[in-house]
C-alpha cells in the first residue's frame, strides 16, 4: 500500500535524479549532461533485476516504485525515469505517489517517425513490457492510426543482455541485428525508433550499416527530447549545449553518481566507458521497503 509523499522544495542545486533497469539510462544522462553540463546528477541501475523487459507488469511496477522512492529520498528536484520498460508500466502511479517532484517518464519516439515517414511504415524496435505497454499503444491509436502509418512492433530479448555485457562484436545478437536492418528495409520501414533506452548505444552501429548497404532507414530515439524537456520543466532558458566541457577543470567532483543494485568491476569499466567523464561508482541494494 503506497500513500502520496511530500517534501520541502528541494534547492536549484539539488541533484536530477535517473534511473533504469541497468546502464541504458545512461544514453539519456548524455544528452542531458551535454544540455544541463552544470547540473548533478544520481543515477541508479537496477541491476540486480535487470533485464525488466521480460517481467511481468507487476514486478517492474514493484521495481521502479522502489527506485523512484529511493531517489526522492535522496532530494532529487527532477526524476527521469529513463526507461521506456518502467515508464510503460509505473510512470503514472509514480506521478501521483509524488505530486511534488516533476517525473519524466520515457515513450519510444513513434511521434516524430510517423511525422517524417514518407513509406508510412515505420518500426518500433523495443522490450516486450514496452511494446504491450499503455504509453506506446496509445501514440499508435492517436497518431499512427489516423496518419495510416503501418508500425511493425519488433523485440529481442538478447539485446539488453548484450548491451549490459558491453556490446562484443562478432557476437550472434550483433548478427541477427543486421538481419533485423535488412529485413525492415524489406518491409519498406523508413524509419526505425529505438524504444528502449540501451538501444542509443548500438546506433552508431546501425547507422554504419545503413550507409554501407545503402538502406534507406532513419534511426530515431527520444534521449535529445527528453533533455529537452528536463531543461523545459528547470525553467532553464539558457541552452547551454553549445559549450565544451572540460570536465577536469570546471567540475572537480564528479557530477554524476551512479549507483547500482549489483555492481563489479566490469560495470564501473563499462560506465566509464560509456560516460567518459569522472563518475562516482557507488553500490546501493534497496530493500524491499524502500517504497
Ligand atoms: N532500458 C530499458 C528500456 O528503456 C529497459 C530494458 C530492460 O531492462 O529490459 O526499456
Amino acid at each position: 500500500m503506497f500513500v502520496v509523499k511530500t517534501q520541502s522544495t528541494p534547492p536549484l542545486t539539488a541533484p536530477i535524479g535517473l534511473f533504469d533497469s541497468g546502464i541504458g539510462g545512461l544514453s539519456v544522462y548524455l544528452h542531458l549532461a551535454q544540455q544541463l553540463p552544470h547540473e548533478h546528477y544520481i543515477y541508479y541501475a537496477d541491476t540486480q533485476n535487470v533485464p525488466y523487459g521480460t517481467r511481468s507488469s507487476e514486478e517492474i511496477y514493484r521495481f521502479t516504485l522502489r527506485a523512484v522512492a529511493w531517489l526522492y529520498q535522496q532530494g532529487c528536484k527532477l526524476i527521469v525515469i529513463a526507461c521506456n520498460s518502467a515508464s510503460a508500466h509505473a510512470l503514472e502511479a509514480a506521478r501521483e505517489l509524488y505530486p511534488d517532484v516533476p517525473i519524466v517518464g520515457l515513450v519510444p519516439a513513434l511521434k516524430p517517425a510517423v511525422l517524417a515517414t514518407q513509406s508510412k511504415h515505420v518500426a518500433v524496435l523495443a522490450t516486450q513490457a514496452t511494446l504491450n505497454g499503455k504509453l506506446l499503444n496509445q501514440v499508435i491509436t492517436d497518431i499512427a492510426e489516423p496518419a495510416n502509418t503501418v508500425v511493425t512492433k519488433c523485440f529481442d530479448s538478447q539485446l539488453v543482455p548484450w548491451i549490459e555485457a558491453g556490446m562484443p562484436p562478432h557476437h550472434e545478437t550483433a548478427y541477427s541485428l543486421s538481419e533485423k536492418m535488412r529485413h525492415f528495409h524489406q518491409l519498406g520501414v523508413d524509419h526505425l525508433v529505438l524504444g528502449c533506452t540501451h538501444y542509443p548505444f548500438f546506433k552508431p552501429l546501425l547507422e554504419t550499416q545503413i550507409a554501407r548497404e545503402q538502406l534507406n532507414i532513419t534511426v530515431v530515439d527520444s534521449g535529445a527530447a527528453i533533455a529537452s524537456r528536463v531543461q523545459q520543466l528547470l525553467g532553464i532558458k539558457q541552452a547551454t549545449s553549445t559549450h565544451t566541457v572540460d570536465y577536469s577543470q570546471q567540475h572537480p567532483t564528479p557530477k554524476l553518481k551512479f549507483y547500482a543494485s549489483q555492481y563489479d568491476a566490469s560495470l564501473g569499466a563499462l560506465v566509464q566507458t560509456l560516460v567518459q567523464h569522472p563518475v562516482e561508482l557507488l553500490n546501493e541494494t534497496l530493500s524491499q521497503d524502500t517504497a
